[in-house]
Parts: C-alpha cells; structure tokens; sequence
C-alpha cells in the first residue's frame, strides 16, 4: 500500500458521509491524520462512532458557507497537529429539477455551499500553506460539469464554476509547490442520491482509492469512472454530443412529468428526486 499520506495532516470537509467518510477512512488507514467535518453535530456524531476508533481521526462542525468557521477549523487543525498538508473541498450539495421550478433561493444555497465553499477553504488553506511552502488543496467536481446536463443547471454552474477556478490555481501556485487538483466524478452511490441510487455507480470505497491514488501521482484533473473519459471524448463530436443528451435527457424529462412527481413538487419537496 502507498504511504504517501503516511504522517500527514488532512481535512476533509463533508467527512461524514458518502465519498467524504470513504476517503476519510481510506486516508486514516494509510496513515494520515485526518479533520472529518460535517456541518451539522449530528452527522459528527454519527461519523464519530464509525471513524472514532482511529487516533489519528479528529472531527468537528463546520458550515463552509461561513468563512470564520472554516478559519477557524484550519487553525485548530494547525493548532493541534502543527501543519495542514491536504484540504479537500468535498462538502457539496445536489440539484435535479425543472430550471422553471428553482428559485433565488435555491441558486443562492447552491453557489454558497458548492462554490463559496471551496473559495473559504481555498483561502484558509492557503494563508497556512504558502506559509508552509508546501500542501496540496482538492476540489470536488462533477462529470456533469464536463458535459452539460438538463435539470441540473444550478449544480453544474457551481461545479463549471470549482473546474474554472481550480485551473486557474494550478499554474498560479505550481511555483509555489502548492498543488491543486479537481476531480470529476461519475455517480458514486451515497446517500447524495436519497436511496434511489443510479444502476452501475461506483462503491465509496473505490471512488476514495481512485481520488487518493490521483492525488498521490499530483494529477490535476480526476475524471471516473472510465468509460466517462471515453463519452467525454466522443462527446467533442456535436452528433455524438445531441445523441448522448437525448437519452440523458429522456429518463429525466419522463419523472418530471409524472404524477409522482408532481405531487412530490405540491408537497413542498422539490429539488430532490422522488
Ligand atoms: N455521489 C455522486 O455521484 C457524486 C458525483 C459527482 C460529484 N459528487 C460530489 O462529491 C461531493 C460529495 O458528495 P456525496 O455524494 O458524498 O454526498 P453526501 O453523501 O450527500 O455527503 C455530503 C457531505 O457534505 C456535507 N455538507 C453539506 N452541506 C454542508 C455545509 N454547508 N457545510 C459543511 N458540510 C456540508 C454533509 O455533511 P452534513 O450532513 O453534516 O451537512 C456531508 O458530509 C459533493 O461535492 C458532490 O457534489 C458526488
């Protein structure tokens, strides 16, 4: 096994469930320290009796929508484990619905948890590590923001928005021996999906072992699973492009026009799916 984040210091943020707690776990077990955060005391707790029986594991509550919280989490981290040598910007939240049926509101929590998220963990991180003269900062993704995908035009505009700035950072702190990555996965089962996990995701654990093992090889860029990369690249055919949205696009458009879903939107839980 690599030992590559033996003995270093890591926070994960959105730690306490799906790819977050998978790669948490895979990160403690190959020997790192690890900050698993959550936003809500609650899932700490529950992530705590799972991850708890390791030393090396710490956890706390921190909203990344408020920037003196996560401030604040990377100097405890720093505080007691002396350095911060990975942040992953994981937290993140879904979208799929009708863009007719989202409203100001809906952007604003999406843009404030999925990309102002990643803006305050960015700059908390990097205030310690230019310090350092050294770290390497992971900002989570989406296939959806490589291809473009109906119904989830709020998620995709922040993920598009993650890819953009990641990019950027790269070139801007590779001089500085700060590395950035973004990764862009395909579905992943976790509870992301609320129980209606799509046939054919990738297991946790295993998204952890590809993101871990892209990070360690200093990759700028994670796309999985595979055969994602391939519809990515027949994708810069216009024809090829057309054909693949259609059939995205049919299953989708199909459960937004069912009765099932309508009254899912009449009882007030629109944005999920049913
Ligand atoms: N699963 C997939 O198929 C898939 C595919 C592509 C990209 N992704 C991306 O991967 C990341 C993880 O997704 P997942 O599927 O593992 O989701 P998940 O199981 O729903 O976990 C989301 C995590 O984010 C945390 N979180 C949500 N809002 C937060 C906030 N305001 N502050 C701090 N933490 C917050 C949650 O903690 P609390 O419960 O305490 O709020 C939870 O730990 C997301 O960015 C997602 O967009 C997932």
């Amino acid at each position: 096994m690599s030992t590559a984040f033996a003995g270093k210091v890591v926070i994960v943020t959105g730690g306490t469930s799906g790819i977050g707690a998978a790669l948490s776990e895979e990160l403690l077990k190959r020997g790192a320290t690890v900050w698993v955060i959550g936003s809500r005391q609650e899932s700490v707790e529950k992530a705590k009796k799972v991850l708890g029986a390791y030393p090396k594991a710490r956890f706390a509550a921190v909203d990344v929508r408020d920037i003196a919280a996560v401030e604040r989490m990377v100097k405890d981290c720093v505080k007691n484990d002396g350095r911060l040598d990975y942040l992953f910007n994981n937290a993140g939240i879904s979208q799929k619905n009708p863009y007719t049926e989202s409203t100001l509101a809906d952007w604003k929590e999406m843009i404030d948890i999925n990309l102002w998220g990643v803006i305050h963990g960015v700059n908390a991180a990097l205030a310690v590590m230019e310090n350092q003269g050294n770290g390497h900062i992971v900002n989570m993704s989406s296939v959806a923001a490589l291809y473009g995908t109906p119904y989830q035009t709020l998620y995709v505009a922040t993920k598009s928005a993650v890819i953009g700035l990641t990019d950027c950072l790269y070139y801007e702190y590779l001089p500085k021996n700060i590395f950035f990555t973004v990764v862009c996965p395909g579905d992943v089962a976790t509870p992301i999906f609320r129980g209606r996990v799509p046939e054919g995701a990738v297991p946790a654990e295993e998204a952890a072992r590809i993101i871990l093992d892209g990070v360690e090889r200093k990759e700028r860029l994670i796309v999985f699973p595979d055969f994602m990369k391939e519809v990515l690249e027949k994708c810069k055919d216009p024809e090829f492009r057309d054909l693949a949205h259609k059939y995205s696009e049919k299953e989708s458009r199909e459960m937004f026009e069912s009765p099932e879903y309508r009254k899912f939107v009449a009882d007030g839980k629109k944005g999920q799916k049913p």
